[in-house]
């Protein structure tokens, strides 16, 4: 029997976007997938297993496609963390640096309450700037970050260590 298909078999690579030198990882081809997609939901939620969380906050644009499915699963909110001027409500804001550039993120200022249990989600964990500047949102709306999960982890970039020192949980599918 072949092996089983992992994770990581459902991801392709697309080299020199957005930029030369860039690896992509581009995960639309496990979204797209039902098997790898139910995996990769099913897998994120199993470390959370008789958890309390409260809400799910998504990271754009990918984190909202696995925020949204896991936050159903869990049957709690799901909250979206969005690039400059895209909410419609008062917001609170975050710089922050990616792997090629620099930008800002967004909350809804009364998205989180005060110690809610809060489980970040996206699909991909570089130098840790996206996902830092998230959990820097949630703590000004003094949520309580119960752990950050994404499917795939570029060690090289050195994220996992950024929230790690940060206090942060960190739990990945694949690398
Ligand atoms: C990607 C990815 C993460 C972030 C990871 O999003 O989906 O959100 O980069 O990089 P970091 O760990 O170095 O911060 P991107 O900024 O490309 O935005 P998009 O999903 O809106 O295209
Ligand atoms: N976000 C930052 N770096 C990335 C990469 N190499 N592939 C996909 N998304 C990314």
């Amino acid at each position: 029997m072949p092996p089983s298909r992992q994770v990581k078999d459902y991801i392709r690579t697309i080299v020199d976007f957005p930029h030369e030198g860039i690896f992509f990882r581009d995960v639309t081809t496990l979204f797209s997938d039902p098997r790898g997609f139910r995996m990769a939901i099913d897998q994120m939620l199993h470390p959370y297993a008789g958890e309390r969380i409260d809400k799910v906050v998504g990271l754009e644009a990918r984190g909202f496609i696995l925020g949204g499915a896991i936050a159903h699963q869990l049957s709690v909110g799901f909250v979206p963390i969005r690039k400059k001027g895209k909410l419609p409500g008062p917001t609170i804001s975050q710089d922050y640096k990616l792997e090629y550039g620099e930008a800002v993120v967004e909350i809804h200022d009364d998205a989180i309450r005060p110690g809610e249990k809060v489980l970040i989600v996206d699909d991909l964990l570089a130098t840790g700037g996206t996902c830092a500047a998230a959990i820097k949102l949630i703590e000004r709306l003094k949520g309580d970050i119960v752990s950050c999960a994404f499917v795939v982890d570029l060690p090289d970039l050195g994220g996992r260590k950024v929230l790690e020192a940060m206090g942060m949980d960190v739990h990945t599918l694949c690398t």
